[in-house]
């Protein structure tokens, strides 16, 4: 579903993107990992439009997003979960997904609503629906995060560390929804906390300096080297 190809992208001399390579399809998730500023949440960026490669190629079922606007992207089917929570804090929770259906899925009326409610029930929201989106706790705005970009009606779920700031038992919970909501979508799921990711991915990437230094299963990702000196900070015997 998504093919990435020679994705590269600079700030003056920080290179955030360098020659990435991505495939993914649906019901796959795809955890990525790294340290501050190795161009995660700009690998998002690219995706969704924010930022412009200066080279390389994007393409959603064949169709080349480079130099499409953000919101074309989110119509033919990109959404995302934001780092910072980005919910409009004074109006309800149901309010905030459903300007996610409407003016990120281009839904009116009966048609939003239901897919409002959908996305609300997926992320155990439901009770929640009338409460002030600032007002919720920490755990129900990530889900709420979560809910706004599947709204949407995407067919590929960013999630950028999503789990940040959550106890260990609110990671589990989070991570069991992303499990459940894969099966739907193909998922791209940053985080800095590799147990969570450990459970729902299906390969985890490393990236270091925009370059992609290494991707495999899970396990075989965690117990490697690189990850262990570079990610982690310990010299490989530790
Ligand atoms: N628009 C921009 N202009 C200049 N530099 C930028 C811009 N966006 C990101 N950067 C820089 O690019 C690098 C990568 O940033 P990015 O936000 O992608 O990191 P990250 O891997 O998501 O880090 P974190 O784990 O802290 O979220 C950082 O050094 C950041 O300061
Ligand atoms: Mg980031």
């Amino acid at each position: 579903m998504l093919q990435v190809q020679g994705l590269s992208k600079k700030y003056g001399a920080i290179v955030v993107a360098d020659a990435i390579d991505l495939a993914l399809e649906s019901g796959h998730c795809l955890g990525v990992i790294g340290p501050n500023g190795a161009g995660k949440s700009s690998l998002f960026n690219l995706l969704t439009g924010v930022a412009r490669p200066d080279r390389g190629s994007i393409r959603l079922d064949g169709v080349e997003l480079v130099g499409k606007p953000p919101h074309q992207r989110a119509r033919l089917g990109v959404a995302r979960a934001f780092q910072i929570p980005q919910s409009f804090a004074n109006l309800t929770v149901y309010e905030n997904v459903l300007a996610a259906a409407s003016f990120g899925a281009g839904l009116r009326g009966a048609r939003a609503a239901l897919r409002a409610q959908h996305a609300l029930q997926r992320c155990a929201l439901g009770a929640r629906s009338g409460e002030l989106a600032g007002r919720l706790p920490l755990l129900d705005r990530k889900r709420l995060e979560v809910a706004k970009a599947i709204a949407t009606n995407p067919r590929l779920l960013l999630l950028d560390e999503v789990a940040g700031g959550l106890t260990e038992p609110e990671v589990a919970a989070l991570a069991a929804l992303v499990a459940e909501l894969k099966a739907e979508y193909a998922v791209i799921w940053i985080e800095h906390i590799p147990q969570a990711l450990h459970a729902v991915a299906d390969r985890i990437l490393v990236l270091h300096f925009g370059r992609k230094l290494l991707e495999a299963p899970p396990a075989q990702a965690m117990a490697s080297r690189e990850v262990r000196e570079i990610y982690m900070g310990l010299p490989a015997d530790a």
